[in-house]
């Protein structure tokens, strides 16, 4: 067995858990607080009624330029902040931990060992998909930057991750089925991962059971609470899995089209997932076979049943009613080589799939995904 790190932050995970932040915050003597929410969940931390002092701000726009962080700083003085909502917010709450009490403007970060965080962090998932609650990373769009900067440091782990399905209940069916999908996708990444570990792998096995039966459950009724709670839990499995790990080729590809469609994070990414997991069944038969499994799909032979692991992949989008082919959101031939190149510029992803990610490949691989070639008779 190779050598490995592992970290976990402290999680408190339950229904109805966000009504005890308070002895959490005094936990930590937390000190003056800001609220980082989304907006519509400012009513709710309102109706909390607590009795420390504090103040929200709630104008994260999905995507957000770094910036916002330089605005939230010069705007509220806090010792303590938290972050409620979802992947977007919660990186934003944790760069602004980061970077208060700091000199340099939050874009000067880009590139440099982070600064020790000074201020106390806390943070809510109100979606079941980032996972951005125990990673230690955080992702922004940087102005004249092509692709998405990703923060990766210790400085930017939470103090506390509160996870409370309960907040997901208001997630309308496309946002459960795009962020249940991304935590699918830092599941399967993080267990094909060449930097996966026996920990990280059992944390992401177990979300891959979880997910295929709980996303469509979530979707199909979002008031199920046994699988809205599912859901949660795989989520958080699946972030502490590929916050050891990271991700592949499935991230690097989602990040390269999304210029053409502008699509939420989990759609982008899912939409070319089953065509990476096709790619890369042969680099590890064993893991896509079990991928596959979870996905309800067999073979007559191992290689037969990993090289399914894609057809199970894109039936779940399917019925989930996302689309499953980029010429779905407006992809054509004359963009392959700008996908293909932008690939590459996200050069950690690249380094950490399971099979060699190779130019000349990428072409057949990104044709494959905009005219949904997948079909069961080529095997
Ligand atoms: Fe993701």
């Amino acid at each position: 067995m190779d050598s490995f790190s592992f970290s976990c932050v402290r999680v408190v995970f339950g229904w109805g858990r966000l009504e005890r932040i308070e002895e959490e915050v005094e936990r930590l003597k937390g000190g003056k607080v800001v609220f980082i929410a989304d907006r519509a969940v400012r009513k709710a931390v309102e109706e909390l009624n607590l009795s420390f002092d504090y103040e929200i701000f709630s104008d994260v726009e999905p995507e957000p330029e770094i910036g916002i962080v330089d605005d939230i700083i010069e705007k509220f003085s806090f010792d303590t902040v938290v972050g409620v909502g979802g992947g977007s917010t919660l990186d934003v709450a944790k760069l602004t931990a980061v970077a208060a009490g700091e000199k340099a403007k939050a874009v000067e970060l880009v590139g440099k060992k982070l600064p020790e965080r000074k201020c106390k962090l806390l943070l809510c998932p109100t979606t079941a998909g980032t996972g951005s609650e125990v990673t230690k990373l955080a992702v922004f769009k940087i102005p004249k930057r092509e692709v998405k900067y990703v923060f990766d440091d210790e400085s930017l782990y939470a103090d506390i991750a509160i996870i409370d399905p309960k907040l997901t209940l208001s997630c309308p069916p496309h946002v459960t089925a795009s962020s249940g999908i991304d935590a699918f996708c830092h599941a399967i990444e993080a267990y094909t991962s060449l930097f996966s570990n026996p920990i990280s792998d059992m944390f992401a096995e177990k979300a891959i059971a979880i997910i295929p039966k709980a996303l469509r459950e979530a979707y199909a009724n979002g008031e199920n609470v046994r699988a809205r709670t599912d859901m949660s839990f795989a989520s958080l499995l699946a972030g502490i899995a590929f916050n050891s790990a990271g991700t592949g080729l499935g991230h690097a590809l989602g990040y390269a089209h999304n210029h053409i469609h502008n699509s939420p994070h989990g759609k982008s990414v899912g939409i070319t997932m089953p065509y990476v997991l096709q790619y890369n069944a042969i680099a590890d038969l064993e893991k896509h076979a079990r991928i596959a499994r979870a996905l309800g799909e067999s073979g007559s032979s191992l290689r037969e049943t990993a090289l399914r692991a894609g057809i199970g992949f894109a039936k779940l989008l399917k019925d989930l009613g996302m689309p499953h082919k980029l010429s779905d959101v407006g992809a054509g031939e004359d963009d392959i080589e700008k996908i293909v190149d932008r690939i590459f510029l996200s050069e950690k992803h690249v380094r950490r799939n399971p099979r060699v990610v190779r130019r000349e490949e990428m072409y057949d691989v990104v044709r494959k995904s905009i005219h949904g070639i997948l079909r069961e008779e080529e095997y």
